[in-house]
């Protein structure tokens, strides 16, 4: 009969034999699919895997740094986790179009992941996360009406491009299973049971024009709000849930003085697959709670709002 313990010891044996004594490059987004990858692969081949992190600088708080302590100190996995932040930070500099944002990350994405990969001698193949809903939503959609809402981020192309051949050993799973089989490697259940983040991250959470003191300000204030989402033992109910920053200042009052700081939105979301999605409905106390502690806590914050829309008409993220 079937289990995830099985499931392991074939999909290792498989990368065994795909790869045999060759080198491999994995790129890890911080994401679970990417992870559970990198962790499977490692133990059916150690050294010979190297993993590629980069920071474009549009990441969470604390974020980058916990990558490398679980996979290059916990897990003792060969990283090259290259802070770049200052390279997409500048390129993005005076751009407000949502999707000129995700190009713009995209192709320097794939410029810098080849400028590393290169260093990795010998290398022969390209790991990637690929689930089995992308497998079949690659095949459904060729032929289908070539309507685009946003365009994903992804390194299409890239393993023809470099001249590797791919290794996706998730090919055949769904998400839950996927954290089954992260849970199996012994990836910790934080980790695995972590909201989706998309690719673009923080550039996409920050409408309008992006800048550091924006960024900073929001790395904060989500970090928070999280916080208050854990501490209320919500953050299982909810399929996503983030802060965005909006481009617009008003004004407050503190103590003796007015306050003229960035207004921001809480996003809260259930959803089964992303596609749909209903607004979460959080309780006046927690709304009122985590206001005030935004408020409070963030300098640079005066004023929190909650988006009560819900997808469609709205898309999750903001842009
Ligand atoms: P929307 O905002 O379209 O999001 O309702 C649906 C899901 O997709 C994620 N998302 C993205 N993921 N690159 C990604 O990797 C993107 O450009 C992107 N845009 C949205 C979003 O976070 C949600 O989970």
């Amino acid at each position: 009969d079937w289990t995830m313990a099985g499931y392991r010891e074939q999909a290792i044996a498989k990368i065994r034999e795909q790869v045999g004594d060759k080198k491999v490059i994995c790129g890890l987004s911080g994401g679970v699919d990417s992870s559970v990858a990198a962790v499977l692969i490692h133990e059916a081949i150690g050294d010979n895997l190297t993993c590629v992190f980069v920071d474009h600088g549009l990441l969470r708080k604390g974020e980058a740094e916990e990558v490398v302590a679980m996979f290059r100190d916990n897990y003792k996995i060969n990283l090259i986790a290259a802070d770049e932040s200052e390279l997409f930070l500048t390129a993005l500099d005076g751009v407000s179009d949502p999707e000129v944002k995700r190009k713009t990350i995209g192709k320097l994405f794939i410029d810098v992941f080849q400028k590393y990969a290169n260093k990795i001698e010998g290398a022969e193949f390209l790991a990637q996360g690929t689930l089995y809903p992308d497998v079949i939503e690659s095949v459904s959609f060729s032929g289908g009406p070539s309507v685009t809402i946003k365009s994903h981020h992804n390194v299409g192309g890239l393993p023809e491009k470099m001249g590797l051949k791919l290794v996706e050993p998730l090919r055949e799973l769904f998400k839950d299973e996927v954290r089954a089989l992260g849970r199996e490697l012994g990836l910790p259940q934080s980790f695995i049971g972590r909201h989706p983040f998309p690719g673009p991250g923080l550039a996409i959470r920050c409408p309008g024009e992006i800048t550091r003191e924006k960024l900073a300000i929001l790395r904060e204030a989500d970090a928070v709000y999280i916080d208050q989402i854990r501490k209320h033992g919500l953050y299982d109910e909810i399929w996503q849930a983030f802060v965005a920053i909006l481009p617009v200042r008003t004004v407050g009052v503190m103590g003796d003085g007015r306050t003229y700081d960035y207004a921001c939105a809480l996003r809260a979301v259930t959803s089964v697959d992303g596609m749909t999605a209903d607004y979460y409905p959080y309780s006046h106390e927690f709304l009122g709670e985590t206001a005030t502690r935004i408020i409070n806590e963030v300098k640079g914050i005066n004023r929190v709002t909650y988006d009560i829309t819900s997808k469609p008409p709205g898309t999750i993220e903001w842009e």
